[in-house]
């Protein structure tokens, strides 16, 4: 069913105006004892140290390139070590980074659900900001560090918690979704998050006949057109999803009737409908693991392609992809400063974390 409304800033004339806020401020830096910077030098040592590494990615990283990444690769694993620390990374982050650092990979929900298991006292998030305080409100005693926290997201820039107390004006009584691609500050306004893996499972557990879903035009058309619930939406586009479109799509399958396309659900309606299939990052992984498609184009960020094809390199991937430069303000430079430094730590107003975290554990603890 098409969309029930769509809203924006400029539908409320009693919108305070002012500066969005993308995320509470980082904190100080921690006073912790900064370690010394540790030889980054490409040698024999570090060459055998790091083979095994190397053989994760040889197929998208060129040799020539490894010395330039080893001796950082190997001394953030020594020093996640040395601090007791977990890095978890997100599917659009660089190969050298996912396949090379990163204990846990995946998408937001799978980042979601294992940050809830972590064990260790210092989290170490590769990803984007909402990310990082979505680990912090399920680790609230524990230090969550981002390397880079001008690492945003256009979504979660899009909307504040002001606009949702808005919409709850309008809608009275409407239950509101939040896509996880939010500010804690928005998931303590609203009554469940969701990704996009569940979209359309968390709007039907509501068992309302209209849910007001936010911040997402494009996820929430999708899930408009997957459901029978009214879905009234925002104004909020992904700056790097919302730039592909269906003609580029049909020029792809021109050229080679035999590839397959598959598309992220932040896409607009026109790319979705050329697609073959449309899923999460991870649904995505795992539909290329199941089909082995010869010649592929994913409708999404560069990086999820290098990851696949690194781990699948029968898969020729096509690279029509876009770059979220947000995900790619994190580097294993700025990884390594931050397990020197314990900088930029994430930290969240108490109280408004509790309300922000019901929001996602409602989701987390939502049956499959
Ligand atoms: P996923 O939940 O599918 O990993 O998406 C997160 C995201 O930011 C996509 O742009
Ligand atoms: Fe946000 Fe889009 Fe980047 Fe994902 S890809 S973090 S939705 S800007």
């Amino acid at each position: 069913m098409p969309l029930t409304g769509i809203y924006g800033p400029d539908d409320f004339a009693n919108r305070p105006q002012g500066q969005i806020i993308t995320s509470p401020r980082a904190a100080p830096a921690r006073t912790g004892s900064p370690l010394p910077m540790p030889s980054l030098e490409w040698t024999p040592e570090v060459e055998r140290a790091t083979a095994p590494l190397y053989d994760r990615v040889k197929h998208v990283i060129p040799p020539i390139e490894w010395p330039l990444m080893a001796p950082t690769i190997k001394a953030i694993n020594e020093l996640k070590r040395a601090r007791g620390a977990v890095i978890l990374a997100h599917n659009y982050q660089a190969p050298e980074i996912f396949h090379c650092v990163a204990d846990i990979g995946g998408d937001s929900l799978q980042l979601a659900v294992e940050a809830t298991k972590v064990k260790a006292d210092i989290i170490v998030q590769c990803g984007v900001h909402f990310m990082a305080e979505t680990s912090k409100l399920l680790n609230p005693d524990k230090t969550v560090l981002i390397p880079d926290t001008r690492a945003g997201c256009s979504l979660a820039a899009s909307i504040t918690g002001a606009d949702v107390r808005l919409l709850r004006e309008k809608f009275p009584g409407v239950p509101v979704v939040a896509y996880v691609n939010t500010s804690a500050e928005v998931k303590a306004e609203v009554d469940i998050c969701c990704t996009s893996s569940n979209a359309v499972q968390v709007v039907e557990s509501l068992g309302a006949p209209s849910v007001i879903f936010l911040p997402d035009r494009y996820l929430a058309t999708y899930v408009a057109s997957k459901t029978d619930v009214k879905i009234i939406a925002w104004k909020g586009a992904c700056e790097v999803h919302e730039r592909f479109t269906g003609e580029e799509l049909r020029s792809y399958r021109e050229a080679d009737p035999s590839v397959q396309i598959i598309a992220h659900p932040e896409c607009p309606p026109d790319v979705l409908a050329e697609a073959d299939f449309t899923g999460s990052t991870a649904h995505m992984i795992n539909w290329v693991r199941e089909r082995r498609p010869r010649r592929l184009v994913m409708i999404t960020e560069c990086s999820m392609a290098d990851n696949v094809r690194a781990e699948l390199p029968d898969v020729e991937m096509l690279r029509p992809c876009n770059i979220c430069p947000h995900m790619k303000r994190i580097t294993l430079a700025n990884i390594l400063e931050s397990l020197l430094t314990l900088r930029e730590e994430v930290t969240i107003d108490p109280a408004l974390a509790e309300r922000a975290r019901r929001s996602v554990e409602r989701m987390i603890n939502l049956k499959n």
